[in-house]
C-alpha cells in the first residue's frame, strides 16, 4: 500500500515550525532483500541504520522531555514537542520496516538490546543530561548531514519503490528540525567544549552502530565477500555517493567556533521533495 503523505498537505514543510505528521505505512514482504539497487553495500547501510533508529529516536525523545522543564520560552516548547512528535513517528515507521527484515530471516534482536542498554543503562544513567543533549545535537547533525546526501546526490532515487517513500519523508524531516537540538543545546548551555564533546560522542555512537549493524546484516548473506561488494563500498563511500568526502567536510564544520546548522541549500531541496512527496 502507497503511504499518503497528506498530512504533507496539511503541515507544509516549515523549519520554524516544526510539527509531526501522521503518515501511515504498510510495508511489502515482497520488498526484495537487496531493496538499494541490488547492492548489498548500500542496502544494509541503510538497513543497519534503520536498525538503531527506533532506539536512538526514543533516546533522543526522553532527553529532549527531560529538558522541558528548564526552557520558559513557549515558542521553543512549541518547537521541542514538534521535534519529539516527528522523532516517535520515525521510531514507529522504521520499527515496522524492521519487522520486515525480521520475516526476510535476518537475525538482530540481540544487538537492538545491546545498542538500547548502551543508551539507557551507559549513556543516559551515567552521564548528564547536558551532555545527553549535545550527543543528541550531534547526532542531528549526522543525521542531516547524511539526509542533505541523499538528496544531493539521489541516493533514493534507484531504491525500491515501496521504501523509498519511508527514507524521503524521514529525510525531509530531519532537515526540517535540523537546528532545534543544536538551538536548545545553545540556550541550556553554550559551552563550546560541552558541543564538541557531545559532537564526539554522537559521532562515535552512530559510527559504531552503523558499523557494527552492517557487518551483523554481512554475516548474514551467503556471498557477502565478492568484488561486486567491494565495489559498491567504493562507490557509496568514495565515488558514486562521496560519504566520506562530503561526511568528512560536514564533521570537521561542526567542531568550529561559529558554526550554525542553517544550510540554505539542503533546506531548498528537502523543501522541494516535500512538495513532491504532498503531490503523490
Ligand atoms: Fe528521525
Ligand atoms: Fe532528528
Amino acid at each position: 500500500m502507497e503511504p499518503n503523505f497528506d498530512s504533507l498537505k496539511l503541515k507544509p514543510f516549515n523549519p520554524q515550525k516544526i510539527q509531526a505528521r501522521k503518515i501511515k505505512f504498510q510495508f511489502s514482504n515482497e520488498i526484495p532483500r537487496l531493496w538499494h539497487d541490488n547492492s548489498l553495500a548500500t542496502t544494509h547501510f541503510l538497513n543497519a541504520i534503520g536498525l538503531f533508529l527506533p532506539g536512538f529516536e526514543a533516546f533522543m525523545v526522553r532527553g529532549l522531555k527531560t529538558q522541558l522543564s528548564n526552557i520558559n520560552d513557549s515558542e521553543l516548547e512549541s518547537q521541542i514537542y514538534g521535534f519529539i512528535g516527528q522523532e516517535a513517528n520515525h521510531g514507529k515507521a522504521h520499527n515496522q520496516y524492521n519487522q520486515i527484515l525480521r520475516q526476510q530471516g535476518y537475525k538482530f534482536d540481540t544487538w537492538l538490546k545491546v545498542m538500547d542498554f548502551i543508551l539507557k543503562e551507559i549513556i543516559e544513567k551515567r552521564l548528564s543530561s547536558k551532555i545527553c543533549l549535545a550527543a543528541i545535537a550531534g547526532f542531528e547533525h549526522l543525521t542531516t548531514l547524511l539526509a542533505g546526501i541523499s538528496l544531493k546526490v539521489n541516493l533514493l532515487e534507484v531504491a525500491d519503490y515501496r521504501i523509498r517513500p519511508l527514507w524521503e519523508w524521514h529525510a525531509v524531516e530531519e532537515i526540517e528540525h535540523s537546528s532545534l537540538a543544536f538551538n536548545l543545546l545553545q540556550e541550556i548551555d553554550n559551552s563550546y567544549w560541552l558541543r564538541a564533546l557531545g559532537g564526539l560522542l554522537g559521532a562515535i555512537l552512530v559510527f559504531g552502530f552503523t558499523i557494527f549493524g552492517m557487518l551483523l546484516l554481512f554475516i548474514q548473506e551467503r556471498d557477502f565477500f565478492s568484488f561486486k561488494t567491494l565495489i559498491d563500498l567504493q562507490k557509496l563511500l568514495f565515488t558514486k555517493y562521496k560519504l566520506i568526502p562530503y561526511g568528512w567536510k560536514s564533521v570537521f564544520h561542526y567542531f568550529k567556533f561559529d558554526f550554525h546548522p542553517n544550510n540554505q541549500d539542503i533546506l531548498l531541496l528537502a523543501e522541494n521533495l516535500s512538495l513532491s512527496l504532498s503531490q503523490t
